[in-house]
């Protein structure tokens, strides 16, 4: 994560989770009045809303050990989506970031303020559609856009891996997904956490504390502490 800007762990979720991830997402659609799934895609947002049943998968105890470490203090989960695409949404995203502070900061930091945390059902495969990532080290110069925000990038990175694998990437990339060559629905499962302590709101910030999840919650404290407010630096 500190040298490049990203990190994959391969086929970290067995088949039996990563259906359920589908299960539950293909539920809350449905519940959304199972939009057309056109342009770049439809996303089921907030997730914990529309499918509650996975807020598990927002507090995997090795996930959250590992953006521990990167931010400097425990995280708070501030966004969660998947993303559905398919055979008929848009070849290619625009390129974009998810960094809150003013470019400059990045230069600069301590820890990233900031980080997305991504699982892939069926995979992010050519078939299944890649995903596209800018390499960029801890505090690198913050990369202008490019020329062309929907096109390929000379220097892109295509990360290509199986169903379950998990992808880690500091807000401060540039990123995107592209359509893949087979037909079918492709999901992204998407959350961005924050450290405890940082207050910045970003637009992309959703209720990831609805009252349904008060029962599991109450099960599981580490979930409970994700979604509580934002507690003071160490
Ligand atoms: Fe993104």
């Amino acid at each position: 994560m500190r040298t490049r800007g990203y990190a994959v762990v391969p086929a970290a979720l067995d088949a039996r989770a990563c259906a359920e991830i589908i299960e539950a997402t293909e539920e809350g659609y449905r519940s959304m009045g199972s939009p057309p799934i056109t342009g770049d895609g439809i996303n089921v947002i907030p997730l914990l809303v529309h499918a509650p049943r996975l807020a598990p998968y927002f507090a995997l105890p090795a996930v959250l050990d590992v953006l521990e470490e990167l931010m400097g203090e425990p995280p708070r989960l501030v966004h969660a989506s998947v993303r559905i695409s398919d055979e008929h949404t848009s070849a290619i995203v625009d390129w974009h970031h998810h960094y809150a502070p003013a470019p400059a900061h990045a230069e600069t930091r301590r820890f990233m303020e900031r980080i997305l945390f991504n699982i892939y059902p069926v995979g992010t495969t050519a078939e299944t559609g890649p995903l596209l990532v800018r390499e960029r080290a801890f505090n690198a110069p913050f990369e202008p856009p490019p020329a062309v925000v929907r096109a390929d990038w000379p220097g892109q990175i295509e990360i290509v891996c199986p169903p379950g694998s998990f992808v880690f990437m500091d807000s401060a990339g540039y990123h995107t997904p592209k359509r893949g060559t087979a037909p079918g629905r492709r999901y992204c499962f998407r959350s961005q956490y924050q450290a405890a302590s940082n207050t910045t709101l970003c637009d992309e910030d959703n209720d990831c504390d609805p009252p349904q999840l008060a029962a599991y919650k109450a099960e599981n404290p580490r979930f409970a502490a994700l979604v509580g407010p934002p507690r003071e630096a160490r």
